[in-house]
């Protein structure tokens, strides 16, 4: 055990910083800001142990489209816990989640849980594999499908290599995971075409963000990869890990009209409670069953926390909610006043800029070009983003580096708030 350093004598969240300066590497969980300490958080507003109140955009990275402590999904919470909070064993709420996924999503004909995005993406390119034989997966530069070694490949590199080549953003992966991957640029078939036609017969999954980060697919981009997909016995993979039940209840599928051999999703279906899926077409699927396709073609998977009862019920009511007349067409004029709202203060500034996304996830890159993919966005001025996201954050807006996430809990004064501290940080750079 590590001797503590002395923290008694700091007041507040400098305490916290301390305690966490001496127990977690880079005093930190790894994902944000480890100076930002959350104390708690009631519907679109979150509070810090320094005692600050913000205005909540970051939402958990995604699952709290509903906004902190629905009582609803809090009521179905506390009713389950009363009943067990994790069995191992298939459970009710479970199969019933599983039974909506496959209501709601067009690709999902059976589902697959596990606890987290970054293993659903994980499976989903194993069973690419184990259903086609092949071994090769070609993802997209810049494309986030959590921390597999796969997924880690060309992540975010700041070294730009040649297509099809892979750059690990980690380190401790295995040389021999580059050699299976074909990285493409996002939205250029033509590239993907080309690439497919090299390592022909060789690639067994596609796997693709069908809106990379922030960035929309340019017209035709998901319908040709479907096509080719199809034409070379490929299994097409939809990341909607974070696209799930928030573009329309049926995902990026359905909004985008292309449906996929298999997704992953995970954020809204766990309600705030660490749950993801892997679901898709059942042949593919069948491959985690060992009566279906014997030993050799078997896909082992088991975890601890799969299907947790707790989590099903959150998923399902947050779900059940969002069912509700308008909830989406709400969510998407809010995100559309705060995307023009973008525009116009840093348009009236002369400021060059792109707004890129979907009313219901987007960010502002400072580019005087288009973007299309990771490059586009890694030309962008990083410097006037950051600059942009501090005046915002000095205004009570909690965002995350490059996402807005809009929700359901925004309340008229909370649009005129962050209307506000958006012109005040415009007229700041
Ligand atoms: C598109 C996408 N895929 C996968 C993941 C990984 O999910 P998790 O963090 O639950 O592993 C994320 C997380 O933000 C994501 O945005």
């Amino acid at each position: 055990m590590v001797q503590a350093a002395s923290s008694q004598s700091l007041s507040g969240a400098d305490h916290w910083r301390a305690r966490a300066a001496n127990v977690l590497p880079a005093a930190g969980f790894g994902n944000f800001d480890p100076s930002m300490i959350l104390a708690r958080g009631e519907g679109s507003r979150v509070w810090d142990e320094d005692g600050n109140e913000y205005i909540d955009l970051l939402i958990g990275s995604g699952p709290m489209i509903l906004g902190h402590g629905n009582p609803e999904v809090a009521e179905a919470v506390a009713e389950q816990m009363g009943k067990g909070l994790t069995f191992f064993t298939n459970n009710s709420a479970g199969i019933e989640l599983a039974e909506e996924i496959v209501e709601a999503v067009a690709c999902a004909e059976q589902v697959r849980y596990i606890s987290t995005g970054g293993e659903a993406d994980m499976y989903a390119m194993r069973l690419a594999r184990a259903f086609t034989g092949r071994h090769r997966i070609l993802k997209f530069e810049g494309g986030y499908h959590g921390m597999s070694a796969e997924a880690l490949m060309s992540l975010a590199p700041q070294k730009l290599v040649n297509f099809p080549n892979a750059v690990p953003d980690s380190a401790g992966i295995p040389k021999s995971v580059e050699e299976g991957m074909v990285i493409a640029p996002y939205n250029d078939l033509g590239a993907v075409r080309e690439l497919l036609d090299q390592f022909d017969g060789e690639v067994a999954g596609i796997i693709v963000e069908p809106l990379q980060r922030i960035i929309p697919p340019v017209e035709g981009f998901l319908a040709g990869l479907r096509e080719e997909a199809t034409r070379r016995g490929i299994v097409l993979i939809f990341d909607e890990v974070v696209t799930g039940f928030r573009f329309t209840y049926g995902g990026a599928q359905a909004y985008y009209g292309v449906e996929p051999d298999l997704c992953s999703l995970g954020k809204i279906i766990g309600g705030g409670f660490p749950l993801a899926a892997v679901a898709g077409r059942a042949d593919i699927m069948a491959h985690f069953d060992k009566a279906k396709v014997g030993a050799d073609g078997f896909a082992l998977q088991i975890g601890t926390l799969s299907g947790n009862p707790v989590a099903s019920v959150a998923g399902l009511k947050t779900m059940e909610i969002l069912r509700r007349d308008g909830m989406y067409d709400a969510m998407a004029a809010k995100g559309e006043v705060l995307m023009s709202t973008y525009g116009d203060a840093l348009g009236a500034k002369g400021i060059a800029h792109q707004i890129v996304g979907e009313p219901w996830l987007f960010d502002c890159v400072f580019s005087p070009r288009a973007i299309e993919d990771y490059r586009g966005v890694l030309g962008g001025d990083g410097d006037l983003a950051k600059a942009f996201n501090a005046s915002m954050r000095a205004s009570g807006i909690l965002k995350a580096d490059a996402k807005i996430y809009t929700h359901a809990a925004l309340t008229a004064a909370d649009m005129d708030q962050i209307q506000s501290a958006i012109h005040t940080a415009a007229r700041a750079l």
